[in-house]
């Protein structure tokens, strides 16, 4: 709704509460209160006791959201929003602090959940998770719910998370009145039509009187943002020495007009196009080189590298190859992508195709998420990346990441990128006399030189500590010269670094936490937040095991009773992760 106008004849504090009050209210409150204020006038303007039948109470709707990257939060704002429209009082609950009693006394529940790693839960989400597929899970019989799957499709696991919480809800009693739907990267639609529907078949006749009808079709609630910015790229430097075998680009971006709003934790989704040598090479292998209009999609706004179980049903579907067809049947689908990609398709089976044969095979170019590694507060209209470029072998193939070899390969200074900024509200710096222990391997470290940015240019009292770890001191020490300004100036506390390749045995991040454990338990015991970034696959759960480990050595306990002083911290929030 507009605002009331400043012009309106009330004083400025009148006209700042009637917004805070009407401006919030549903369509259903606001119609309310006009015919209560229509019938005070008409009744010569004395508020005489209420002649109208008493506003019946909106009926609740939870919504609970498991989410790592906020898209399924998100989504959950939409949904309360469509709810609050249609005279439902939603409550949105973040997995991470869901209490199985809420689900117990919910009479309609939506849950949103993505998946992460392979196929587990969202981080934060992982404790409640837990409890709902454990033996004690509580019986939610007669509740009305429905779950919105979260995922991607390039993972064996597709939307695996949303999948096993809608069959543990009906498993328990619940009783499932709208059907899941699993979403891919491009989940706007497919979501914002599944809100429309819930909504709707949730709502009971009677909701708040009326039912508003909400034309979802027309705009999606959560249709992809337009805050798409383009920045110009005002260095590019390797940061490893040309000895190393990695590369890992130091990325500034400045903004003409003033940087996004951004805060320390935050991320940046960079848009990136595609090798149009690997393009050339697909259009080639799918005899379609003529076709510069395909081509130039190609490069600019389609995935064409990933092959998922998906893309091999469509392709068998549409060109009725024999030999895929044969794939399918002898359930040889999972295990013949892994590793390979849409070209390897082509060029194994390969039969005529047509450019929109070749198309079906492809969906919309998904942006990748970069953390910060700058604050605003010391670089003012910069943001600054730190990007590994991926780089592998698999079935005889060379592969290249698609945005990080975009970056490291195609992007110089004086070019430009369009990138967007990914808040993470749940990653962010504790007050600035709080005490700070990062563990940031690798590129894990890109948003710790944003907190200690940060922390420098707030003149932050709190200690900070950093683990940082990569393969050798010599060539792959990331930010060197900043940690050692950082130390010297006090903006960092102490640090210690774990070199995996420089002696016999590998040295990891996990392995300095053992040996630092008194220090830093009794760091923890004071008030410190614990951070972890960088790798989901082994590291971060390594360096939690070693935090456990190192309570029941430090503090004797029980390894059950370490473990919780663990979950303790997550639950506080005090142990925050932001692993991919
Ligand atoms: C919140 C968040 C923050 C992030 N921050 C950073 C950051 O600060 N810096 C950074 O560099 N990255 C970061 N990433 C990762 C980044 O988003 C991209 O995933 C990464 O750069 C790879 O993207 P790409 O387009 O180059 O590769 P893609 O084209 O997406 O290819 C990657 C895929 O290739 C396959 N693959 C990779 N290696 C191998 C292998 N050895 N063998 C077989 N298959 C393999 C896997 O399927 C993998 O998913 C972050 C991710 C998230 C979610
Ligand atoms: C490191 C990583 C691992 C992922 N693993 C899976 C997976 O196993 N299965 C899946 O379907 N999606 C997977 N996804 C995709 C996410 O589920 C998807 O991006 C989702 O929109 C994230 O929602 P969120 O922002 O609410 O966390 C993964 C994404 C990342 C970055």
């Amino acid at each position: 709704m507009s605002p009331i106008p400043k012009t309106a004849p009330f004083a400025e504090e009148e006209i700042d509460i009637l917004n805070r009050v009407v401006g919030t209210a549903s369509p259903i409150q606001r119609a309310w209160l006009a015919g209560f204020l229509a019938g005070v006038d008409a009744s010569g303007g004395v508020l005489a006791p209420q002649p109208l039948a008493p506003a019946r109470p909106a009926e609740p709707l939870t919504i609970v959201y498991a989410s790592e990257s906020g898209n399924s939060e998100k989504l959950a704002g939409d949904i309360a929003k469509a709810a609050r429209k249609n005279g439902l009082k939603p409550t949105i609950i973040d997995m991470a602090d869901l209490e199985l009693s809420a689900l117990t006394s919910a009479k309609r529940l939506v849950v949103i959940a993505a998946t992460w790693g392979e196929g587990e839960p969202p981080a934060r989400a992982i404790r409640a998770y837990n409890e709902l597929m454990g033996e004690g899970a509580p019986r939610l019989d007669g509740v009305e719910f429905g779950v919105l799957a979260l995922g991607d499709t390039a993972y064996v696991e597709f939307c695996a998370i949303g999948k096993k919480i809608d069959e543990r809800l009906a498993a328990l009693g619940g009783k499932r009145v709208v059907d899941r739907v699993d979403c891919d990267l491009d989940f706007a639609e497919p979501a914002a039509r599944w809100i429309g529907d819930a909504v709707k078949v949730l709502t009971p006749p009677n909701a708040g009187g009326r039912v508003i009808e909400v034309d979802f079709g027309a705009k999606p609630a959560s249709a992809p943002s337009t805050d798409i910015v383009e920045a110009e790229i005002i260095e590019h430097v390797d940061l490893n020495s040309s000895r190393s075998d990695k590369e890992t680009i130091h990325l500034a971006l400045a903004f003409e007009g003033g940087a996004p709003a951004y805060e320390p934790g935050d991320s940046l989704d960079l848009y990136a196009e595609n090798d149009p040598a690997y393009v050339d090479e697909l259009l080639k292998a799918a005899g379609l080189t003529g076709d510069d209009k395909l081509r130039s999609d190609f490069i600019n706004s389609r995935d064409v590298t990933t092959l998922s179980a998906k893309t091999v049903e469509t392709y068998a579907e549409k060109t009725g190859h024999q030999y895929v067809k044969a794939l399918i049947a002898d359930g040889q689908v999972k295990e013949w992508i892994a590793g390979r990609q849409l070209i390897d398709l082509i060029a194994t089976f390969p039969i005529a195709l047509d450019a929109e044969t070749l198309r079906a095979l492809t969906r919309p170019l998904a942006p990748r998420a970069y953390s910060i590694a700058s604050s605003r507060r010391e670089v003012g209209d910069e943001a600054h990346l730190l990007i590994s470029a991926v780089r592998y072998d698999s079935h005889g193939r060379a592969r290249k990441g698609v945005a990080s070899n975009y970056v490291a390969e195609r992007l110089k200074r004086g070019g430009r990128v369009r990138v967007k900024v990914k808040p993470n509200r749940h990653f962010g710096l504790p007050a600035p006399d709080k005490d700070i222990i990062m563990v940031g391997p690798g590129t894990g470290v890109a948003p710790f030189r944003a907190f200690v940015q940060e922390r420098r240019a707030t003149e932050a009292t709190g200690k900070s500590w950093l683990f940082f770890g990569d393969r050798t001191f010599t060539h792959d020490f990331l930010y060197q010269l900043d940690w050692q300004d950082a130390l010297n100036g006090g903006a960092l506390t102490r640090m210690d670094v774990a070199f995996s390749r420089d002696t016999p045995e590998k040295i990891y991040v996990q392995h300095k936490i053992w040996d630092r454990r008194a220090e830093l338990v009794e760091w923890l015991d004071k008030g410190a937040y614990f951070y972890v970034c960088g790798d989901a696959k082994a590291m971060a759960k390594d360096v939690r095991a070693a935090l456990v480990r190192a309570y029941v050595d430090v503090k004797s306990l029980s390894p059950e009773a370490a473990e919780q002083a663990v979950a303790t911290l997550e639950r506080e929030k005090r142990y925050l992760q932001d692993t991919y």
